[in-house]
């Protein structure tokens, strides 16, 4: 039996699709790269906006026709499975199985029922489940915590992943000695507020104290998403400049540049909060890279507000950011009592912020010409003659092909920036992986 899967969405979603996957080859199932191959179809879904919404709409209505030619067996998993917009959906298109990103462990026993199966529930051994070391990889994900406690008026991730519940830290420490094992030489601690770690369970250790622990166990780059201005501790910023390992990347969403904006998505903290804990990690961490989430066009967001997002912007500086326009989400605060502000301005003020974004992260680009850097260089890139990887700021670095002949850790002196990426030539390397090159 074949299986396909078709993940969109956050780093989150790509774990569980692993996860999942490695459930299915331990259930004797081949995992094939197309539709056509397959008996059955997985999709993991996102519901954080609505335009991954309506991909995966259309997506299970090509598979229904597939399905009313040859019998294929449909499911579907992710946030938006645990919604009720996406079980009306799964319904309507005839879904097989359905499970909310509680219920993925329910996978196995969805398989042996030969009736419709849908699981919104939160399973404890879904925490439990380690997934083997994805295979050739050089880089992997780690959940740390699942879910959410924040209550942002535009998100419906609280909603469709629940309160925030750690990993017991014997578990997470296994599964990276497991992944280092498997010569995996970046691990990424994922969750939806990772410096959450350990305040849902008595005697865990916090997120420093985790971080340390996991800096401490040989594994070359040890990196982190997301975390939360509200919590992000000094703890944390020393535990990431006493460790070597930890990479200083930090993406730090900061969704608005106004307090009357911020108020409005209940984000906890106000402009001036969040500027003190940039100037902190500026202060400890001086070659830290920051990025960051913006949503432009929340509702009721006037020009001065926005403009306010613009100017944070500039005083922050950032390296890089991850802008999106507002998209009204049902079952969200902001959805049921405010006004969604016309489609021209969000894109008009998206736009604007592009170009800040552009103007600043060729700025700090660069600031690293000259510099050499270390770069995991996982595969081939789109530029001729190139190959790609990133460095321990999470910027994407092109080599010569034939100077990085295998993936692995190299370092690299940057002789050229672009807003998007930086170009070096490679002047030593540190155990690549003897591993052909796939295309990345
Ligand atoms: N509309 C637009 N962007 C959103 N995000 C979350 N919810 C919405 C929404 N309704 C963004 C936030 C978050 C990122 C993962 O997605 O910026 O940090
Ligand atoms: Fe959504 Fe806010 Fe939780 Fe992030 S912190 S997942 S934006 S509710």
């Amino acid at each position: 039996m074949r299986a396909h899967l078709i993940t969109y969405g956050c780093q989150m979603n790509e774990y569980d699709s692993h996860l999942v996957a490695s459930e299915l080859v331990s259930l004797g199932w081949e995992l094939v790269d197309s539709v056509e191959e397959a008996d059955f179809v997985l999709v993991n879904t996102c519901a954080v906006r609505g335009k991954p919404v309506e991909k995966v709409r259309a997506l299970l209505g090509q598979l229904r026709k597939e399905k009313e030619r040859r019998g294929l067996l449909v499911g579907m998993m992710g946030c938006l499975a645990q919604l009720d917009e996406g079980q009306q959906m799964a319904r309507k298109f005839g879904v097989d199985i359905l499970l909310g990103p509680g219920a993925l462990t329910s996978l196995p026993e969805a398989l042996k029922k030969h009736e419709r199966f849908f699981d919104l529930t939160f399973r404890q051994d879904l925490l439990d489940y380690i997934p083997p070391p994805p295979k050739g990889a050089l880089s992997a994900h780690v959940t740390i915590i699942r879910g959410c406690n924040h209550h942002c008026t535009y998100c419906i991730v609280p909603t469709t992943r629940g309160p925030e519940v750690s990993r017991h830290p014997d578990l997470i420490l296994k599964e990276i000695e497991m992944l280092k094992a498997a010569g995996v030489v970046e691990v990424t601690l994922l969750g939806q507020n990772v410096n959450s770690y350990g305040k849902d369970q008595p005697g865990f250790p916090s997120f420093a104290e985790l971080l340390r622990m996991v800096g401490q166990m040989g594994i070359p780059r040890v990196r982190f998403l997301t975390s939360h201005p509200v919590n992000f501790t000094d703890d944390i910023i020393e535990a990431i400049a006493e460790t070597p390992a930890i990479t200083r990347y930090i993406h730090l969403p900061v969704q608005s540049g106004s307090d009357r904006v911020l108020r409005r998505m209940a984000r906890e903290y106000r402009r001036a909060q969040y500027l003190e804990r940039i100037g902190r990690i500026r202060e400890i961490l001086p070659d830290a890279v920051l990025s960051t989430d913006i949503i432009v066009g929340f509702p009721g967001e006037t020009e001065e507000d926005f403009q306010e997002t613009l100017s944070l912007y500039d005083e922050v500086g950032y390296d890089q950011a991850y802008m999106f326009i507002y998209s009204p989400r049902p079952g969200t605060p902001a959805y049921k009592h405010f006004q969604d502000l016309p489609r021209e301005v969000k894109v008009e003020r998206l736009q604007r912020l592009i170009e800040k974004q552009k103007e600043w992260s060729y700025r700090r680009n660069l600031e690293w010409v000259g510099k050499t850097v270390e770069v995991l260089v996982r595969g081939v890139a789109k530029e001729e003659g190139y190959v790609q990887g990133h460095d321990r700021g999470n910027h994407p670095v092109l080599v010569p092909a034939h100077q990085a002949p295998t993936p692995g850790l190299y370092q690299v002196e940057i002789k050229q920036a672009t807003p998007h990426l930086l170009f070096g030539e490679v002047v030593g390397a540190r155990e690549p992986a003897p591993i052909p090159l796939p295309v990345a």
